[in-house]
């Protein structure tokens, strides 16, 4: 039985979610023939390194906020440990940099040179330096898996690099943000303002406190992005994508679709002309004859059009701590027994 030391950038929700769902899986994993150890951490004010961590406790030490060891640059003491490959798996749990490839950055860069597995579901990274990073990977045989950076456990990317691959990719189209698929749903059906349903979300625990970076549809213009770099290998940059939002819909406009049994939605779209791929995010109408039209509450769709597989749609993949957790384990275990 084999076993892969892990170290987990972030504590937050989605890494809390991840090692919670792992510690109870951890006995059907080893019939995919490993086991996963956990030896570091770090958040904004500790960084944890201990070859025999009880990551239980851990766990409930983070959860009480009590801090365990108190660093000042935590993620920079990840360098020296990643160096001299101290783990066999990183997985990347920062927050979303909106600007820039983010502080984890030249951390991914130097674990997939020393051939250490890289999860990432901070997408970021890859929105702003994904060339770079699956080139290293190439380079260096390393595996670097980006799951949960597209729509959560909605297979997308796996989709694109697997089932489809070869089938030449023209267009996708989906909804990739539950939290403004869940807005948009109490504004059609409550008549709520964007504001109102923002909020009954925010309490729901369903969209982040700052909930704008969803509802302005950067959230899904850093998804379209990567999963254009993901068919193309090229990256659009986000100030190239016309992209709008729903926070200024006019709640009228939004009733006078609902009375013509249409619904609004938060699409994403990618064409592909001459292998560059092109995308613009914004609010569109959807009728009953659109495959995209029954995704509702905080579920997420994506229509693929392509030259020799025809067209396929996938739907589901709502947001949730353990479908994020598996999403992130389905990376490991395609890692771990390639
Ligand atoms: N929530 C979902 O369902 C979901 C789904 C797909 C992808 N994601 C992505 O997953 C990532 C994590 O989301 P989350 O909900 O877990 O966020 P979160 O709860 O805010 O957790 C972020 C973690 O990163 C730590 N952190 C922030 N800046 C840091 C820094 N400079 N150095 C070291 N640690 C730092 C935070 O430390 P403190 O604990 O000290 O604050 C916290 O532990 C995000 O990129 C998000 O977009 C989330």
């Amino acid at each position: 039985m084999k076993e892969f030391r892990v170290g987990l950038l972030g504590f937050g929700n989605v890494m809390q979610a991840f090692v919670s769902h792992y510690l109870s899986i951890s006995e059907r994993i080893k019939s995919f023939g490993f086991s996963l150890r956990f030896v570091a951490y770090c958040d904004t004010t500790q960084y944890v390194y201990d070859q025999n961590l009880d990551i239980q406790s851990a766990l409930e030490m983070k959860k009480s906020n009590t801090v365990r060891r108190k660093a000042k640059t935590p993620l920079e003491q990840f360098t020296s440990l990643v160096q001299e490959r101290g783990v066999d798996i990183l997985i990347d749990g920062l927050p979303s940099a909106k600007t820039d490839a983010g502080p984890s950055y030249p951390l991914l860069c130097e674990a997939l040179k020393k051939k250490i597995t890289v999860i990432s579901v901070n997408k970021a990274p890859l929105v702003f330096k994904g060339g770079e990073l699956f080139s290293l990977a190439r380079q260096y045989k390393t595996d670097l898996r980006i799951s949960g950076t597209t729509a959560g456990c909605l297979p997308t990317s796996g989709l694109v690099m697997n089932e489809l691959v070869g089938s030449q990719i023209l267009s996708v189209r989906g909804i990739l943000n539950g939290t403004s698929n869940y807005v948009l749903d109490r504004m059609m059906f409550d008549r709520l303002s964007c504001e109102e349903a923002a909020q009954k979300a925010v309490e729901l625990g369903i969209a982040e406190p700052d909930y704008r970076f969803d509802l302005d549809g950067t959230d899904t213009c850093f998804k379209m992005i990567i999963l254009g770099l993901v068919i193309t290998g090229k990256a659009v940059r986000p100030q190239d994508v016309a992209c709008q939002g729903i926070l200024d819909l006019d709640p009228r406009y939004v009733q006078r679709i609902v009375s013509q049994e249409k619904v609004i939605r938060l699409l994403g779209t990618l064409t592909v002309t001459n292998n560059a791929p092109e995308i613009s995010v914004g609010p569109q109408v959807l009728d009953r004859s659109d495959q995209l039209f029954a995704v509702c509450g905080t579920g997420k769709g994506l229509t693929f059009q392509t030259l020799y597989m025809g067209d396929l749609t996938v739907i589901g993949g709502s947001s949730g701590r353990t479908n994020i957790a598996a999403t992130i384990m389905k990376d490991i275990i395609n890692a771990c027994t390639v």
